[in-house]
């Protein structure tokens, strides 16, 4: 049986916006696969984070992949702006915007992984479409808008569903909010293979930033492990 690694995509959701560049270096030295970007407009959620600027000057500090989830309404003149900030994966909502299939077409004219987010509340019939225009689908496993929230355990039965969608599609399978030691196994025995976590990965036991956020990474990742799911 291969050992099929999950990719880990810390959310700095949960950094200290004061400290992005610094928070994000310490990110890579602790060994994340990529790190997530979450960009919110106060519209498509009720939260504002950041826009493009600040994505360019975090691709400054860091060479690993920068995972945008763009939670926002006007996704169609965003995705340009941030890829040329730099972004590696743009995931774009299929409740946002008019023109979805198209947006997933641009992010790959723009040179970019292409990526489609659904919230809990939409049905995953609604990506059947899309499956020949993205490289990733994020699964949302809480409400956007917010870290800290708690993993929503109907959405593992989605989870299956997507995976089975993608076949074999070289499709990445996200899953994000509320990813923690506890329910790791079990999502990626559904199905995931990107798990997204702010909270459980920026928990600090230490003075030490670097050695909690590897120890959180590293225990994200082992509890993933296939094996490690509770039997269903
Ligand atoms: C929520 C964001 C998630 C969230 C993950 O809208 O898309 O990425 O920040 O953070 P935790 O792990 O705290 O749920
Ligand atoms: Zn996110």
């Amino acid at each position: 049986m291969t050992c099929q690694t999950v990719t880990i995509a810390p959310s700095i959701l949960s950094a200290d916006f004061s400290r992005l560049g610094e928070e994000c270096k310490h990110l890579e030295a602790a060994a994340c696969d990529w790190i997530h970007v979450d960009v919110m407009d106060g519209h498509f959620v009720p939260t504002l984070t950041f826009g493009p600027a600040v994505c360019a000057s975090l691709r400054k500090h860091v060479s690993c992949p920068l995972d945008v989830h763009l939670m926002v309404d006007c996704v169609d003149q965003m995705v340009d702006d941030f890829a040329a900030a730099g972004a590696d994966i743009i995931s774009v909502h299929v409740e946002a915007g008019r023109h979805i299939h198209r947006v997933c077409q641009r992010i790959r004219e723009l040179g970019k992984k292409s990526g489609v987010a659904i919230n809990p509340g939409t049905p995953a019939v609604m990506l059947e479409e899309l499956l020949d225009t993205v490289d990733l689908i994020c699964v949302m496993s809480v409400n956007p808008g917010a870290g800290g929230q708690r993993f929503l355990a109907s959405q593992l039965a989605k989870i299956r569903q997507v995976r089975d969608m993608i076949g074999h599609r070289d499709i990445l399978l996200e899953v994000d909010g509320g990813i923690t030691l506890e329910n790791a196994a079990e999502v990626a025995d559904a199905g995931g293979n990107v798990l997204v976590a702010g909270t459980s990965v920026f928990a600090r036991t230490s003075s030490d930033p670097v050695a909690d956020l590897s120890a959180n990474i590293m225990g994200l990742r082992q509890a993933a492990q296939p094996g490690n799911a509770p039997d269903r």
